[in-house]
């Protein structure tokens, strides 16, 4: 069975591996002690068997933003990563009237999984990543939201 819960400090060191292994220039500690002290900012993990194996960072500023999401690479394409977004979605679409995130142009999983979840592309920032690859924007509206909730639902 899989709880998504807030962050621990005790699960920062299976987040760092996780980290790791999904991202090429990938968050240390120190960032994400940052992260988690900022304003409005939100911090949900995947458990599984007392191991994380995915997590999730939001923010609520003006609007909404998905910091960061990723799952343990033995563990993907079983629903992990969808139930952290929704739950961070749903938490956020009560405050805010859209969320937005960036993910790299080269990164075609996580935008077939963005765009899933009803994220439509509405920008490019040109060399955004350190390897100069450039970032897709997307935005999901509230009305989008509640369209595919009621889908999820039916
Ligand atoms: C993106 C990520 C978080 C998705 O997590 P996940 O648990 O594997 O996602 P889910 O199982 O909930 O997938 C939901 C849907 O997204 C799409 N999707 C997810 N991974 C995909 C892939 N590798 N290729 C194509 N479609 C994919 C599929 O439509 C999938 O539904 P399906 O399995 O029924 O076909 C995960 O791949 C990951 O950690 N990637 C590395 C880190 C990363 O790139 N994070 C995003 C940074 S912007």
């Amino acid at each position: 069975m899989i709880a998504i819960r807030q962050f621990d400090a005790k699960d920062l060191a299976d987040i760092l591996q996780i980290e790791k292994i999904s991202f090429s220039h990938p968050y240390n500690k120190s960032t994400f002690l940052h992260l988690l002290s900022a304003y409005n900012t939100g911090f949900l993990v995947a458990e599984h068997d007392g191991k994380v194996i995915g997590y999730i960072i939001y923010s609520a500023d003006h609007s909404g933003a998905i910091v960061s999401i990723a799952v343990n690479s033995t563990e993907r394409r079983k629903g992990i990563g969808s139930k952290l977004l929704r739950e961070a979605i749903s938490e956020l679409i009560s405050r805010v009237k859209t969320i937005e995130l960036q993910v790299s142009a080269n990164n075609i999983d996580a935008s077939v999984f963005y765009s899933k979840h009803g994220f439509k592309p509405s920008g490019i920032m040109k060399n955004y990543y350190p390897d100069g690859s450039d970032a897709i924007l997307m935005k999901l509206n509230q009305a989008k939201f509640h369209a595919i909730q009621r889908a999820w639902q039916s």
